[in-house]
């Protein structure tokens, strides 16, 4: 049997994050259950970031609330009973988990009183990891979260302490691991010195996020050799020797031949976008808008291409996928004739 690789679909928050106009909240749901019905590991839900920084990530509370009364509750299935779902349940093909962006406490904080579940009686909330983000650039950190690395290092620990005591897991973000929109080339080392003080602190998961899709097969070679080599030994309660996840956006169409090279060096969890929506607001510049994350659709194929296994539904992911080209196409619209969520301008 062919080995296993692990997919999070982040499109409802880093497919959204960038769009001027607001995709209604139901949309929203709908997606995140069509994702979680096309089989992902893991769907990346909302963002408990400052509305004055992300506007279209502002209903994060009532997406979290929203999954938990709408999505759990639609059936008998262990996918959709809230009571099945522990944050030390395996990532495997018949569990779909979700998570949620926090930056500091506060963003905890909010998250923590949005993530209940929707039984009478005490239920574990839909959102079952948390995913802190710093950069290896302190230029686009700087302008990302208004603070150092180190300084955005300082904001996680209440976050993950805060975790670890409601039992959710924490996946942490590297942006510009191969390269920053401000300060060009990052060097491997940088990448693995902030990786290893991430797990210091107590990340369950290091996510690698190439954030301007600038990586080729041999960029990406040597920053995961050198992550690699940095955080050897290192074993998580959870994940085991898979704690390394690429978050790759495809600028350049070299996306998923980064994912192949990453299989070759024993990567097994990557993050794709529905419909390759997406793109960091603070990646784009007055001209260019921030590329989009990689298609899952495409990422899902180079996986099964090399010879693994997903969990994933083609047919179901396709689907969700024109959902989410539809949503971003109807929002663009709004957003241009300034009408709002679920109102269309004649
Ligand atoms: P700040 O302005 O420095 O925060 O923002 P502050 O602590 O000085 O507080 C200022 C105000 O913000 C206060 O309100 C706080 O309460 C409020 P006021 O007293 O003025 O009314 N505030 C918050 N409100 C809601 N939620 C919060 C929160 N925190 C403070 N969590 C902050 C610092 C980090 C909050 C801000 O910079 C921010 O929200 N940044 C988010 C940027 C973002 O979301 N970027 C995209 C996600 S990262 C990404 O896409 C990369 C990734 O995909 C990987 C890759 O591709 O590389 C993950
Ligand atoms: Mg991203």
């Amino acid at each position: 049997m062919s080995e296993m690789v692990r997919i999070t679909d982040v499109a409802p928050r880093d497919g959204l994050q960038n769009e001027p106009g607001v995709v209604p909240t139901a949309d929203k749901l709908k997606l995140i259950g069509m994702l979680a019905a096309a089989g992902v590991d893991e769907v990346e839900a909302a963002s408990f970031v400052s509305p004055k920084w992300v506007p279209a990530m502002s209903d994060a509370r009532e997406v979290v609330r929203g999954i938990a009364s709408e999505l759990l509750d639609a059936g008998p299935s262990p996918k959709n009973d809230a009571r099945s779902w522990g944050p030390y349940r395996s990532a495997s093909t018949e569990l779909c988990q979700f998570s949620a962006l926090v930056p500091n406490e506060k963003g905890m904080v909010d998250l923590l009183a949005a993530n209940r579940g929707s039984g009478d009686d005490w239920t574990p909330g839909p959102i079952v990891k948390v995913g802190v983000f710093t950069a290896a650039s302190e230029t686009f950190n700087r302008r990302n979260t208004n603070a150092s690395v180190e300084e955005s290092i300082e904001r996680f620990r209440p976050v993950i302490a805060l975790a670890r005591e409601h039992r959710l897991l924490v996946r942490g973000y590297i942006s510009c691991v191969v390269a920053c929109p401000f300060e060009g080339p990052i060097v491997p080392a940088r990448v693995a010195q902030v990786a290893s003080m991430l797990l210091d602190i107590g990340v369950n998961e290091i996510d690698l996020g190439d954030t301007i899709g600038a990586g080729t097969p041999t960029t990406v070679r040597s920053m995961l050799a050198e992550v690699q080599a940095a955080t050897r030994g290192f074993r998580d309660e959870f994940y085991g020797e898979d704690f390394l996840t690429l978050h790759l956006h495809d600028t350049f169409g070299k996306a998923a031949e980064c994912v192949r090279t990453a299989l070759d060096l024993g990567l097994r969890s990557f993050d794709g976008s529905a419909a390759g929506l997406g793109g960091c607001p603070y990646a784009s510049t007055p001209t260019s808008r921030a590329p989009g994350n990689i298609a899952t659709e495409v990422l899902v194929r180079t996986v099964v291409d090399a010879g693994f296994r997903t969990g994933v539904d083609a047919e179901k992911l396709a689907a969700a996928g024109q959902f989410a080209a539809k949503l971003v196409a109807e929002a663009r619209s709004r957003a241009a004739t300034g009408a709002g969520a679920g109102e269309t301008k004649s």
